[in-house]
C-alpha cells in the first residue's frame, strides 16, 4: 500500500430525491450498463496516488455498495465502504473520523472529496486537486460561468447582475487538508453547519484561501432524469 497521505472520498450518502420515485438512490442507477458509482470509483482507483479510496454510503446501502465493488472492480484492496452522514458535510466528517481511527490523520493529510454522481471526472482534475490541496490547503473545481448569473433576493425581482467574468460554477472534487477542514467545521455554530451545504464555504467564511481548479463542462452531476440521458450520450450511447 502506498503511504501518500492522500485519500479519495467518494460521497454517496445521499438519497437522490430529485431523481424522483426510483427504487434506489441515483448513484446505484446504471449508465452504459454499469452503476454510476462504479464509473466514479474507477476514476479514483486509476490514480495510484490515493492511499485509500473511502466510499461513503447510506447505512442500508453499504452491503449493496460492497457487492457492486466486488462485482465490477477487479482489485478492491484500496477501497473501503463506510457509513455516510445526515448531511453532505457530515458525510465528509465521517471520512475524516475514519482516517483518524486508522491513525493516519495529520496536518498534511489530504482528502479529495467528490460527488459519487459525477462519473466523468478526469485524471487531470484529480491530479490538480491533489496538487493544489497540498500547496494551498484547499481547492475547488469550477468552470467559468457561460450564462449570465442573475441574483434575486426574493425570487421575484432582480437584485443584481454580477460581472460574468468573475462568476464560476462549482463542481467537485473539492479537496482539503483534512485536519484543518475538521477544525474549521467544528468551530461553526450548529446554525452555520445547517446552512453550509458546500464544504469549500467552510474555508471561505473563516477567511481561508481556496484555490480554483479548472473543471470540465463534461464533469456533470447527475441530479434529474434528464441528466441520465445526457450521461448516456457522453458515454457514446444515444
Ligand atoms: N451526499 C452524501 N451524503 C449526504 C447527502 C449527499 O454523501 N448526506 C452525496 C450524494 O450521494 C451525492 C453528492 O453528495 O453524490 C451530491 O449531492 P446531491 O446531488 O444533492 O445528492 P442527493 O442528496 O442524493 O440528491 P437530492 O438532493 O436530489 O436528494
Amino acid at each position: 500500500m502506498v503511504n501518500s497521505n492522500v485519500f479519495g472520498v467518494v460521497l454517496a450518502g445521499g438519497q437522490g430525491t430529485r431523481m424522483g420515485n426510483v427504487e434506489k438512490p441515483k448513484q446505484f442507477m446504471k449508465i452504459g450498463g454499469k452503476p454510476i458509482i462504479i464509473h466514479t470509483i474507477e476514476k479514483f482507483i486509476m490514480n495510484t496516488e490515493f492511499e485509500l479510496v473511502l466510499v461513503l454510503s447510506p447505512k442500508q446501502w453499504i452491503k449493496h455498495t460492497e457487492d457492486l465493488i466486488g462485482k465490477y472492480i477487479p482489485n478492491k484492496d484500496r477501497i473501503v465502504v463506510i457509513e455516510g452522514g445526515s448531511t453532505r458535510n457530515e458525510t465528509i466528517m465521517n471520512s475524516i473520523t475514519y482516517i483518524d481511527k486508522l491513525g493516519k490523520l495529520n496536518a498534511d493529510t489530504i482528502i479529495v472529496t467528490h460527488d459519487s454522481v459525477r462519473p466523468f471526472v478526469t485524471h487531470r482534475i484529480l491530479e490538480e486537486n491533489i496538487h493544489y490541496a497540498k500547496e494551498f490547503g484547499a481547492c475547488d473545481t469550477v468552470t467559468a460561468a457561460t450564462d449570465t448569473i442573475v441574483v434575486s433576493e426574493n425570487n421575484q425581482l432582480i437584485t443584481d447582475i454580477p460581472d460574468r467574468s468573475k462568476m464560476y460554477q462549482g463542481q467537485t472534487p473539492q479537496s482539503f487538508k483534512a485536519l484543518k477542514l475538521r477544525d474549521l467545521y467544528q468551530s461553526l455554530t450548529e446554525e452555520e453547519k445547517e446552512i453550509l451545504t458546500d464544504a469549500c464555504k467552510i474555508f471561505v467564511i473563516k477567511g481561508e484561501n481556496v484555490h480554483l481548479v479548472e473543471g470540465e463542462v463534461s464533469n456533470i452531476k447527475i441530479t434529474y432524469p434528464y441528466d441520465l440521458r445526457v450521461a448516456e450520450s457522453l458515454l457514446g450511447g444515444n
